[in-house]
């Protein structure tokens, strides 16, 4: 080797040794700045835009139509079908695992060879009317099979037979008004309801507790019509011969009524059929307006007052019985349905978390229908679909959440939520050391005028920034965010300028997470004008006119709202899973306990004399509240000046965020309702779709003022006040400084 040569290796080396050099330091350069929060923000939030924008109208109108063809009740062959097809999708997109978790759990389901129906009765024992067996079909449908004829599932069987009595919507306030007013004993009766305002399960133990022997819901033109809206196919409203299927049970929260508090596996025991959990003691069935005039036309009685009359030209009167040359008939149900347990499918897709694989955000919206689920539920599986379709091509793209993200589709919503209360049962101890949030996934559209969402206090902030980056979906609002368009149309003037956020109630998939183990959640959906339009649900509700065709030619033709709620949802997913902070927010917490406190203390004041002699007193609570405020003031400034390059601070924070929720979760269980645990946010126990706060409180005050033992009573609510106290300081310890 020459001199010349030893030089130019020299120089080589060297070069090398530069270059080296040179590309460590640019990859440093580059790599560097991600460490740090700002960058971190920067590049998540590209590729949060990135997601919003890969989720598209035409991909979820395909979705809708794929899977909306055939009927697909839970526990059916059809609906395996689609759970296979759907688990082969979510692993075509790039899920990094997609299994079915399957269940054993008692269903119901009518006798095929013989209907269930109503008729009236001569005094000889001769049918002299009997109700329709099944709906009129929709146009293109004749020649499928397998549509569930309309029916209460989880009616016990049975004939019994007696006088009618109408009772308004059959709420607690209706039954209360019928016997201490109108002085009308039920017992031994067959009552008649109308459909709407509360969950069906609700007027049916309020029939039971009334003493009824059996219980007809009808749908009325008043509850399930639109004004100068014209009937499936030639509009959305509800047909005479349209009826609203549905579970009529009171599981508060049990999930299979065989196995509450444990997953139904193979191996689990189950209770005998007449223990179990929520089942009706009272033959219960559903008729649609057309079979409802029949029924109410000749009934006798007295004319009730005008808001217990519907839109059906007959007179309301609420009987009991019939008049003059009727009164000899009498009406009797025909009801043949079974309790059948029954295997169910959960699909479980997961995108395994880059960072905190260990933290679980879970989107999960339910896959069985009454008949084609147009609406309810494939309008949100369609969404939750372009959600995981657009997941998988982050993934493709070299995105990777930092945490775990867990899709589900549940099985069995209808009856009674149980696919997805069995995966909570049977992963309880992972998902309370473990997720983060819930986010539901049912019914995306139930209305076309704008973005409804209810949520808990926490994800309030979230919402509002992510819905500022979608865009309106409404014609004529081009360039206007979903945001300033939701805000316009619904304003939630109560103390603030933003738009409408509500209260969780129940009657979906969230129920298990949110108020039995206390995980943050929310829903987002989009829905009618509250304020002029007047319907219950939305009018084909639970029909066989649930069509794919009724979403693309009346509720979202450009399917445009279907996807801003996909991006809403999706974009709630992304960013918790995402964040380096999660982005929940404590003083909107803080501020949504004030105002309960204060409200929930406020129906107490009506009766001063009373919580003077019985020593009531919400200062315990309103203390508990400002500790709250407190904490979470100083948790939110501690917050912002977090080392976001330090990760074990950042866990730290990010931990006491995630365990928030769960603080409010008592053990013990609510009074009588042990599956509902969170102090803070129960169904009502009057209407399961509603939301109550300090539910435990608040029933406790229920009609006190009747109360039989006031003493009694009032300690009742006396020790509502302090588990509330207690729950609330409680909470408020798990924010302050670890220590
Ligand atoms: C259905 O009804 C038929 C009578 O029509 C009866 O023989 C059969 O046992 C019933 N099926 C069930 C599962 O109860
Ligand atoms: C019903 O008929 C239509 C049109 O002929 C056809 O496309 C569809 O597959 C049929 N459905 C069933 C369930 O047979
Ligand atoms: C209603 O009638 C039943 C039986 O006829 C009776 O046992 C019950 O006490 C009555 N209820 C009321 C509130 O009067
Ligand atoms: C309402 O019913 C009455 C009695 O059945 C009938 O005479 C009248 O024509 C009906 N009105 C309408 C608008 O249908
Ligand atoms: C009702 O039945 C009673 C006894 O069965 C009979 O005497 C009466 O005539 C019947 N009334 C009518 C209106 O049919
Ligand atoms: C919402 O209501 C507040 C208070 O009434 C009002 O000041 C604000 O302008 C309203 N916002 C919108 C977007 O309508
Ligand atoms: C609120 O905090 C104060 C000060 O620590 C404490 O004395 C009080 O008991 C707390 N309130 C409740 C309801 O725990
Ligand atoms: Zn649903």
């Amino acid at each position: 080797m020459g001199k010349r040569s030893v030089l130019s290796l020299w120089i080589y080396r060297a070069l090398a040794v530069l270059t080296l050099f040179f590309f460590g330091f640019i990859i440093g350069w580059f790599a560097k700045p991600t460490q740090t929060k700002t960058e971190h923000h920067t590049e998540s939030s590209r590729f949060l835009k990135e997601f919003l924008d890969e989720m598209k109208a035409p991909n979820i109108r395909q979705h809708l139509r794929k899977f909306t063809r055939l009927p697909h009740l839970a526990g059916t062959e059809q609906n395996l079908k689609y759970a296979t097809q759907i688990r082969e999708e979510w692993r075509y997109f790039g899920l990094d695992s997609v299994d079915f978790v399957h269940y054993d759990v008692l269903l119901s389901y009518p006798n095929k060879t013989q209907p269930n129906y109503i008729s009236i009765m001569d005094a000889l024992g001769n049918e002299i009317f009997r109700t329709s067996l099944e709906e009129p079909v929709p146009d293109g449908y004749g020649n499928v099979s397998d549509i569930v004829p309309p029916y209460s599932a989880f009616s016990p069987k049975g004939t019994p037979e007696g006088e009618l009595v109408y009772v308004n919507y059959g709420r607690t306030e209706d039954f209360y008004q019928l016997e201490k007013q109108m002085g009308i004993n039920v017992t031994g009766k067959i009552v008649i309801v109308r459909y709407g305002k509360i969950f069906r399960g609700n007027k049916v133990k309020n029939a039971i507790l009334a003493g009824a022997k059996g219980l007809i819901m009808f749908s009325d033109p008043a509850d399930y019509c639109a004004d100068g809206v014209q009937t499936y196919p030639d509009g959305w409203n509800l047909p005479g011969g349209g009826a609203q299927r549905g579970n009529v049970l009171n599981l508060n929260g049990a999930g299979d009524p065989l196995t509450p508090g444990y997953p139904a596996k193979e191996y689990t025991y189950r209770s005998k059929l007449e223990d179990g959990i929520g089942l009706p003691k009272i033959p219960v069935h559903p008729i649609g307006y057309h079979d409802a005039i029949h029924l109410l036309k000749n009934m006798g009685g007295e004319i009730p007052p005008n808001n217990w009359k519907g839109a059906l030209n007959v007179s309301y009167r609420i009987g009991p019985g019939f008049i003059n040359d009727y009164k000899n008939l009498t009406v009797r149900l025909n009801i043949h349905t079974n309790n059948q347990v029954t295997r169910i499918y959960n699909v479980i897709g997961k995108i395994r978390g880059a960072v905190e694989p260990d933290r679980y955000i879970i989107l999960g919206g339910h896959r069985d229908a009454w008949v084609f689920g147009g609406i309810d539920p494939m309008s949100g599986n369609a969404v939750l679909h372009e959600i995981a379709r657009s997941a998988g091509s982050m993934l493709s793209k070299g995105w990777r959440p930092r945490r775990t993200i867990v899709f589900a589709s549940w099985d069995a919503e209808e009856f009674g939520l149980q696919g997805s209360t069995e995966w909570a049962e049977e992963n309880a101890k992972l998902l309370q050391d473990r997720a983060v949030a819930y986010i539901n996934a049912d019914s995306a559209i139930e209305g076309m005028y704008t973005l409804r969402v209810d949520c808990t206090p926490s994800l309030h902030t979230l919402v509002y920034d992510i819905t500022k980056q979608i865009d309106s979906p409404e014609v004529g609002e081009e360039g206007m965010s979903l945001y300033e368009s939701w805000h316009k149309r619904d304003n939630w003037t109560n103390n603030r300028d933003a738009p409408r956020i509500s209260k969780l109630g129940s009657g979906s998939d969230f129920e298990a997470y949110f108020i039995r183990l206390g995980i943050a959640s929310g829903r987002a959906r989009y829905t009618k004008n509250k304020k002029t339009e007047r319907y219950s649900n939305y009018p084909v509700y639970h029909s066989v006119y649930e069509t794919f065709e009724i979403v693309d030619r009346f509720y979202d033709p450009s399917f445009r709202r279907l996807e801003a709620v996909a991006r809403v949802r999706g974009g709630l997913i992304f960013s918790l899973a995402d964040s380096l902070l999660l982005p929940l927010n404590v003083n909107e917490y803080a501020e949504a306990l004030d105002k309960y406190a204060l409200s929930i203390s406020q129906i107490a004041q009506r009766h001063p004399e009373e919580m003077q002699k019985y020593g009531v007193s919400f200062d315990p609570l309103f203390s508990a509240v400002e500790n709250f405020t407190v904490a979470a003031g100083d948790f939110h400034e501690r917050l912002q000046t977090v080392d976001k390059a330090d990760s074990l601070q950042v866990r730290i924070v990010n931990d006491q965020l995630m365990y928030l929720e769960r603080a409010f979760i008592d053990p013990l269980g609510l009074p009588g309702r042990p599956f509902y645990r969170h102090v803070i946010f129960a169904p009502s126990s009057h209407n399961k779709y509603a939301g109550e706060s300090f539910p435990g409180i608040y029933d406790a005050l229920f009609d006190i003022g009747n109360a039989a033992d006031p003493e009694k009573s009032w300690d009742k609510v006396k020790r509502q006040i302090s588990i509330a106290a207690f729950t609330v300081h409680a909470a408020a310890m798990t924010l302050t400084l670890p220590a």
